[in-house]
This record gives structure tokens, sequence and C-alpha cells, in this order.
């Protein structure tokens, strides 16, 4: 199993790589005009910003949040660090993320289960825990040179960040304050994606068709397209918008929610002229922390619509590509 960093310039996309036509992205045409909400954090009052994410949580699943108070500068820097990081060799990014003894810096190509994929994906991934930053960050890379005071800067704003749009949903939904400022959003982690250039986009995929299985995720992916969202049976792609956030409501959130909100179903396409490198914030709970509907949301007219499931159970599930876990 090599990266596909490693191999991918010899211009050929190998049969492995080559998804079945229900599945493929095919001709890449989105239908002109439809693009998820875009959310002006400055532009509005409070209440105005409560009703616009639940709305598009609603209706989307994902949304883009614009002025959030994160530094250009440090979105610009993360950006940089993470594209010199994949750009490494192969051992030497290996090298980089086996720190930890207990693996929990983890550098793989395609999904965490190559050996049972039916299909391959376009892409290198890294993901590695970023909380509590320093029982963390003695494990993380420290090549490139800035690595972990680029990403650990950015751990910290990504927290506040999360923190702050998920007491947005909270009053939204109408629960007790801090409901998610407790062990649902205690481990949190960051994935970076890397799509190489590809030879033929119609015939693969970056990442297939999948909910996150997180509370919320908060992505920034540069300015090169890929990431597209499932809209009333229509892929719709995430326009790039320069230093604005992608949020996405997880499946867990769902779950919290009671189906209110749509953990929605995205994938990653891949592109033919320029390779594409996305950082995303996974807000997560413990592996103790018990899922379940919040009970302020159900009674006898709407009963709960999920059982109640320990985070580590769910994540087992959600790994054997169990569709609906915890209903
Ligand atoms: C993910 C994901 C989107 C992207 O890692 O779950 O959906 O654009 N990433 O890389
Ligand atoms: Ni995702």
């Amino acid at each position: 199993m090599e990266f596909v960093s490693s191999w991918c310039n010899n211009g050929v996309l190998p049969p492995s790589y080559v998804h079945p036509s229900e599945t493929r992205p095919g001709n890449l045409v989105v239908p002109p005009g439809t693009s998820i909400p875009v959310i002006d954090f400055a532009g509005h009052d409070r209440n105005q910003i409560i009703q616009k994410i639940l709305k598009a949580g609603e209706e989307y699943g994902f949304f883009q949040v614009i002025n959030h108070g994160v530094s250009e500068t440090l979105m610009d820097d993360t950006m940089d660090v993470i594209k010199e990081f994949h750009a490494m060799s192969g051992m030497e990014k290996q090298r980089e993320c086996s720190k930890d003894p207990n693996g929990s810096c983890k550098l793989y190509t395609s999904s965490l289960d190559y050996p049972a994929e039916d299909f391959h994906y376009w892409r290198d991934a890294l993901i590695h825990p970023c909380n509590p930053a320093e029982e963390c960050i003695k494990f993380w890379p420290e090549k490139p040179t800035r690595y972990r005071e680029v990403i650990g800067a950015y751990s910290v704003e990504m927290r506040k960040l999360s923190s702050r749009i998920l007491e947005i949903i909270c009053e939204g939904l109408g629960l007790e304050k801090g409901y998610f400022s407790s062990d649902l959003s205690e481990n949190p982690k960051i994935i970076i994606n890397h799509y190489p250039v590809c030879p033929d986009p119609s015939l693969t995929l970056g990442l297939s068709k999948h909910k996150d299985p997180t509370v919320i995720s908060l992505v920034l992916q540069g300015l090169i397209p890929g990431l597209q969202v499932l809209k009333d049976g229509q892929w719709i792609s995430v326009q790039p918008h320069p230093h604005a956030f992608v949020v996405n409501i997880g499946y867990l959130l769902q779950i919290i929610s009671n189906g209110k909100l749509n953990g929605a179903e995205h994938r990653v396409v891949t592109n033919r002229n320029a390779a594409r490198t996305t950082i995303t914030y996974f807000v997560f709970p413990t592996n103790e922390s018990l899922i379940k509907p919040a009970k302020v949301l159900t009674n006898e007219q709407n009963p709960p619509l999920y059982k109640d499931c320990k985070f580590s159970d769910f994540f087992t599930a959600f790994l054997s590509r169990a569709v609906e876990p915890c209903t």
C-alpha cells in the first residue's frame, strides 16, 4: 500500500480506483445556481444567526461561515503547512507520524481499512487528536518545522469557533446551556486530506458518500473545489469561498437533535489540473459518551428515533459501514 501522492505522477488510473458506474461521478456536471448557505457572522444579530444556522442545518446539513473571527494569516499558514506536509516523501511522512507507540497519529491512504476495500479512493490522509494539547502535540509531526506551532494554534481557534457554533445550535434547539461543552466535544481530531491531481476524475472518488461520525465538522478547503453535498437526490458543489469555513452537521448531532438537524451526506471528487489539500476539525465525544436524542426534544408526539448508544459502539458500527448506526 503506497500513498497515492507517491505514484500518481505516472498519469494512469489503476483499475482498483475505477468505481462502479452507479457511484462514480461521471461527467461531473453539477446543476448551476445551487449552493449551500453562506452565513455572515458579522452581518446579523445573534437571533438571525441562530435562525440561519438552524434552517441550514435542517435543509442542507451544511453551511459556510464568513467573518468568523479566525485570523486569515493563521488560515493561510495552515494551508501552507498542510500542503508542505503532503509534499514530503512517503518515508518522511511515515517517520513523522510514528512518534506515538500507541499510534494516535495515523497516516494512511484511501480509507482506514484499505485491504477490505472493493475500490480505492484517490486520497492520502493524516488524522490525530488535538485535545488536551499538551498530551497530543508531542506525538505530532515535527516536519514541516512549523507544523506543531501552526496546527497547534489552529486547533485552539477551531475549538473556540466550534464551541461558538455549538452554543448557537444549543440555543436554537432549546437545549440546556452548555449541552455540548461537555464530554460530547472532549475528543476533537484534526484530519488532513490530500487529493492529488487525478488523470480521470469522472471514474474515481476522493471520498465516497458518507456522513461524518461527529457532532459537527469544520472544513477549511482552500480554493480548489471538490466537496459535494447530496441535497434532494442531487449532488451540489460546495463553492470555495476565500477564508470561509465549511461547517457540516455530523451524524451524532442528527441523533442528539432527534432528526431535526440533518447529518448530510457528502463526497469528494478529484481534480484533473490541481491537487487539493483540506484540513477538517472533527468534534468527537469521548469513547464512553452516551449518544442519545436530547430529552427536551422528545415526547409522546415525537418519540426518540434513535436508541441510546455508547460512542465507542456507534463508532465500531460506523466503521463496519452500518448505514444508520443506533437506529
Ligand atoms: C471528511 C471530509 C471533506 C474534504 O474528511 O470526512 O468529508 O473536502 N472531508 O476533504
Ligand atoms: Ni466528511
